[in-house]
């Protein structure tokens, strides 16, 4: 401790006196993560008393309707916000316009009936998109084997208004149509569903950090091509704040940049342009690839977990959507 010398040429400010002790450390921290910034991205599937892994993301699993309430009982006890749901369809409901996504009793309504009911303290986000829907894996319709922007926006708005009827809390448009957030939102009003939030997936690139999550839907194998001609180029900055703006002028309450951990550049800017509440998605596959070094010995679970998270508050997000929801909420409280 004692390293000063008669020479008397060495610093009189020490940023190392506050590191000194954890209490100091406690106390000088400038962000802080929280069970409050959690959500849950959860996987639901067909048929009954069924849970299984997905191979690409350790830990993760799908579960039929009829195993939803013990799979997320854990999460409701430790006090996790809300929940984003996503559904694996059985191939033979899907078809080339996502009709599925519009049935009231597909797999999304139906859990969100059972949730609503069982934990009626947490928020339901409905991921809006037509790929979990669509035989060709693309998050809207084709006209000419292009993902067409207006047909698009029709179906979603009538898939915002069915999970909405089913209990849905927070509509969050992940398929990067142009002029989604304004059409759902009348949408939704015009039959009554003012409170209904929408959460806008803003700034969503198209990124190959999606892998797992389309292995866990099975929807990687259908999809047909890429999704460049709507997701954004990873080059682009610029280019997400004038999505966010959109997003903002058309009525989203809440906007998400999406990757997460790639993208922190991005988190930032728009929570310093815009002030708004901003939210982050780490990935399935940033998820996989620190689970990976977890699994080899290479990396320590509990502390690259929380400090990839925390990295997510000091970018500026508000929120994240995490896999690891659980396992930090768990480490969080204790
Ligand atoms: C669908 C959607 C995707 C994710 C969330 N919603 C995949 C995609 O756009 O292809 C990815 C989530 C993850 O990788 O964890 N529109």
């Amino acid at each position: 401790m004692n390293d000063a010398t008669s020479l008397g040429r060495f610093p009189t400010t020490r940023l190392r006196r506050n590191r000194t002790d954890a209490w100091t450390r406690r106390l000088v921290a400038e962000t802080r993560l929280s069970i409050d910034d959690l959500i849950w991205p959860i996987f639901v599937m067909d048929g009954s008393n069924a849970v299984t892994d997905v191979a690409s993301m350790p830990g993760v699993q799908r579960v039929t309707v009829d195993r939803l309430a013990a799979h997320v009982e854990p999460a409701a006890r430790l006090g996790i916000p809300a929940l984003a749901l996503f559904p694996v369809t059985p191939n033979e409901k899907k078809d080339a316009e996502g009709t599925e996504s519009g049935n009231p009793d597909n797999l999304i309504c139906q859990a969100a009936r059972l949730l609503k009911r069982e934990f009626p303290q947490m928020g339901l986000i409905g991921d809006v998109a037509l790929d979990p829907y669509t035989n060709h894996g693309h998050d809207g319709v084709l006209r000419e084997g292009y993902v067409a922007n207006d047909a698009s926006v029709e179906v979603l708005v009538r898939q915002s208004i069915n999970q909405a009827r089913a209990g849905i809390d927070v509509m969050a448009p992940s398929d990067m149509m142009d002029g989604r957030i304004g059409a759902i939102r009348a949408g939704l009003d015009a039959e009554g569903f003012i409170h209904v939030r929408l959460m806008s997936y803003a700034a969503k690139y198209a990124s190959a950090f999606y892998g797992p999550f389309r292995d866990a839907l099975g929807s990687g194998g259908s999809l047909k091509g890429d999704k460049k001609t709507y997701q954004m180029d990873p080059a682009n900055t610029d280019e997400a704040l004038r999505e966010v703006a959109f997003d903002l002028q058309e009525g989203a309450d809440s906007v998400m940049v999406k990757p997460g951990m790639p993208y922190l550049d991005i988190v930032r800017r728009v929570h310093e342009r815009f002030h708004v509440p901003t939210f982050v998605y780490q990935v399935s596959g940033e998820y996989a690839m620190i689970m990976a070094a977890i699994r080899n010995g290479w990396l320590d679970h509990d502390k690259a977990m929380l400090e990839s998270l925390l990295a997510f508050k000091r970018a500026g997000a508000a929120g994240v959507l995490t896999y690891f929801a659980p396992a930090a909420a768990k480490l969080l409280r204790g």
